[in-house]
C-alpha cells in the first residue's frame, strides 16, 4: 500500500482514490504518525498531501523528520513538496504572484521516472502562494514554468520526488500517468487491490470493533445508509439493527422497495416505523420553509431515538458518512467549507459509539461497493433524495391531496425518464407542487386546478447545476400522461433555472 500523509489539501482524498483506482490499495493518513508508526504500516511509498498552510506558519502542519530515514519512497505535493524541501535544507519564498488554475510546464529531464515517456511540453493544475526557490542538496530540477521555476524536483537515489502541482486532478494533462509512475515505477506497487478486498478489510475490522455488543443504523432508504446497512449486516448479522423511519414523505413505492431489496433478499434486520401520521400531524398548518424542515428532522430524532431505546445494550451507531461529508465538515487538518446537514445526523451526544465505514470513500466507490454486495442496481443508482423527502416539494402547507399529487407525479416522471434512458445522464429529477392553481379546461367543462412543475437539473456535485435539457417529445409524454393519470392537474410547468440563483429544491 502507498500512504497520504494529510496536509489538508480538499483534494488530499483525492489522491487516495486515485490510486486505488489503479488498484492499489491507498489510504488518507494523520501528519502526526511517527517514522516508527509508518515503518510498523510498512506502505511502498508515502505521499505528503498539499495543503492551505505556509511552511513559515507559526502552526504549520509538520512531519517527523526521522520519515526522511526509512528509505521508503517520498512524493510531495503542492504544500508536501515545499515541507519536503525546507525540511532537507532547501529554500521556499513567499511567491510574487498566488498562483491558481492552469500553468503550462516544460520537462527538463525526460528520463526523469515521473515524465518519463510523457511529452515534454504538457499543462498541470497549480494552485499555491509559496514556492519552492532552491532545491535541496542532492535534487534536481525535473521541470518548470513560467510563474514557478522549479516546478518540480527529483533525488533518485533517496527516490524523494517534489511536484508544486495538483497531479490528482483532472486538470493537470498527465497527472493520472505521473501518480501512476510514482507508484509502479518508483515505489514499485502492484496492481491488486480491489474493492472486495475493501469489504474483507471493513468486515474483519467491524467484527474486531464491535465484539459481541449491537449496532443500530438509522435507515434512510438511501444509498450511503443502504450501503453501510449490508455491509455491517454482513459482518455482524443480526447484531445490527436498522430503524427505518418512514415519515410519510417517501417517494411511490420507495418503502417496499426498500424492505423488499435489502429485508426480504439481502436479511437485514430492520424495524419499519409507519410515522407518517404523526409527521403529518406535526406539519399540519406550517408553511415556513425553515419549520418544516425543523420539524422533521426533529420528528426524525425522536421517532429514533424511541425505536433506539427499545434495543436493549446497543452500543454503536452506525452511520453512512462519507468522505465529502467529512471533509465538507472540516477535519483536523481541512478548513470547514459547510456544515453537513442531514435528517439522518443524529447528534453525537446519545452515548453511542460510532461506525462509519463509508468515510474514506467517495459516492461513485459507494455506488460500486452497493453492488459488490449485491444491493440492485436501481437503488445504488438513484438520484438523490432530501431528508425531508416530499415535504420540500409541496410548497407550503403539506397536506395528504397535495402529497399525493407530487408523490404520483414524481412516479409518471421518473417512468418516462427512464424509459427515454435517461435516468443515469440527469443528476435529479422530480416534480414539485407549487401551490398555484389556475384555469383549464377538460372535456368540455372548466377545471380549476393544480399546476405540476418538472424540475430537472444536470450537475457534478449538487453545489452547482444546470437546468437539463430534456427533449421536447419526452417532455410532451409526461405532460400528458401527469394531465391524465393523476387527479386536480390541470398544467404542468418546465422549471428553467439553474443554480445559482435557484437551488435545486424548491424550499
Ligand atoms: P439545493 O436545493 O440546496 O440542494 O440546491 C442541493 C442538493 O442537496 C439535496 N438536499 C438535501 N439532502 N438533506 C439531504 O440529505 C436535506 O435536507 C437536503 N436538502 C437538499 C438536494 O436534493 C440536492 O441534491
Amino acid at each position: 500500500k502507498i500512504i497520504v500523509l494529510d496536509f489538508g489539501s480538499q483534494y488530499n482524498q483525492l489522491i487516495t482514490r486515485r490510486l486505488r483506482d489503479f488498484g492499489v490499495y491507498s489510504e488518507l493518513l494523520s501528519h502526526k504518525l511517527t517514522a516508527e508508526e509508518i515503518k510498523k504500516i510498512n506502505p511502498k511509498g508515502i505521499i505528503f498531501s498539499g495543503g492551505p498552510n505556509s511552511v513559515y506558519d507559526p502552526d504549520a502542519f509538520k512531519v517527523d523528520p526521522e520519515i526522511f530515514k526509512l528509505g521508503i519512497p517520498i512524493l510531495g505535493i503542492c504544500y508536501g513538496m515545499q515541507l519536503m524541501s525546507y525540511d532537507l535544507g532547501g529554500k521556499v519564498e513567499k511567491a510574487d504572484n498566488s498562483e491558481y488554475g492552469r500553468a503550462d510546464i516544460e520537462v527538463l529531464d525526460e528520463d526523469t521516472p515521473l515524465f518519463k515517456g510523457l511529452p515534454k511540453k504538457q499543462f498541470v493544475w497549480m494552485s499555491h502562494g509559496d514556492l519552492v526557490t532552491k532545491a535541496p542538496d542532492g535534487f534536481e530540477v525535473t521541470a518548470t514554468s513560467k510563474n514557478c521555476p522549479i516546478s518540480s524536483i527529483a533525488d533518485d537515489k533517496r527516490k524523494f520526488y517534489g511536484i508544486q502541482f495538483h497531479a490528482e486532478v483532472r486538470n493537470s494533462e498527465y497527472g493520472l500517468d505521473i501518480l501512476r509512475r510514482f507508484a509502479f515505477d518508483v515505489c514499485g506497487a502492484k496492481a491488486n487491490w480491489t474493492m472486495d478486498d475493501f469489504i474483507d478489510l471493513q468486515i474483519e475490522h467491524i467484527r474486531k470493533e464491535v465484539g459481541d455488543k449491537k449496532v443500530i443504523l438509522g435507515l434512510s432508504g438511501g444509498v450511503d445508509s443502504s450501503v453501510t446497512a449490508v455491509l455491517i449486516h454482513k459482518a455482524i448479522g443480526d447484531q445490527l439493527t436498522c430503524i427505518f423511519v418512514d415519515h410519510g414523505l417517501l417517494r411511490k413505492n420507495e418503502a417496499d422497495q426498500v424492505m423488499n431489496a435489502l429485508n426480504r433478499d439481502l436479511g437485514v434486520n430492520i424495524i419499519k416505523v409507519d410515522a407518517a401520521d404523526r409527521f403529518l400531524g406535526k406539519l399540519k398548518g406550517v408553511t415556513d420553509p425553515e419549520r418544516k424542515r425543523k420539524i422533521i428532522g426533529k420528528e426524525f430524532i425522536e421517532v429514533f431515538n424511541e425505536e433506539a431505546k427499545k434495543i436493549p445494550d446497543a452500543d454503536f451507531l452506525a452511520q453512512g458518512t462519507l468522505y465529502t461529508d467529512v471533509i465538507e465538515s472540516g477535519t483536523d487538518t481541512a478548513q470547514t467549507i459547510k456544515s453537513h446537514h442531514n435528517v439522518g445526523g443524529l447528534p453525537k451526544k446519545l452515548g453511542f459509539k460510532l461506525i462509519e465505514p463509508l468515510r474514506k470513500l467517495f459516492k461513485d466507490e459507494t455506488r460500486e461497493l452497493g453492488e459488490k454486495l449485491g444491493i440492485p442496481h436501481e437503488l445504488v443508482w438513484r438520484q438523490p433524495f432530501p431528508g425531508p423527502g416530499l415535504g420540500i416539494r409541496v410548497i407550503g402547507e403539506i397536506t395528504p391531496e397535495k402529497l399525493e399529487i407530487v408523490r404520483e407525479s414524481d412516479a409518471i416522471l421518473r417512468d418516462e425518464i427512464k424509459k427515454a434512458g435517461l435516468d443515469e445522464k440527469i443528476w435529479q429529477y422530480f416534480t414539485v407542487l407549487p401551490g398555484i392553481r389556475s384555469v383549464g379546461v377538460m372535456g368540455d367543462g372548466r377545471t380549476y386546478d393544480y399546476a405540476v412543475a418538472i424540475r430537472a437539473v444536470t450537475s457534478i456535485d449538487g453545489m452547482t447545476a444546470d437546468f437539463a435539457k430534456i427533449p421536447w417529445d419526452v417532455l410532451q409524454k409526461i405532460s400528458v400522461r401527469i394531465v391524465n393519470e393523476v387527479d386536480h392537474v390541470n398544467r404542468i410547468l418546465y422549471d428553467v433555472t439553474s443554480k445559482p440563483p435557484s437551488t435545486i429544491e424548491y424550499e
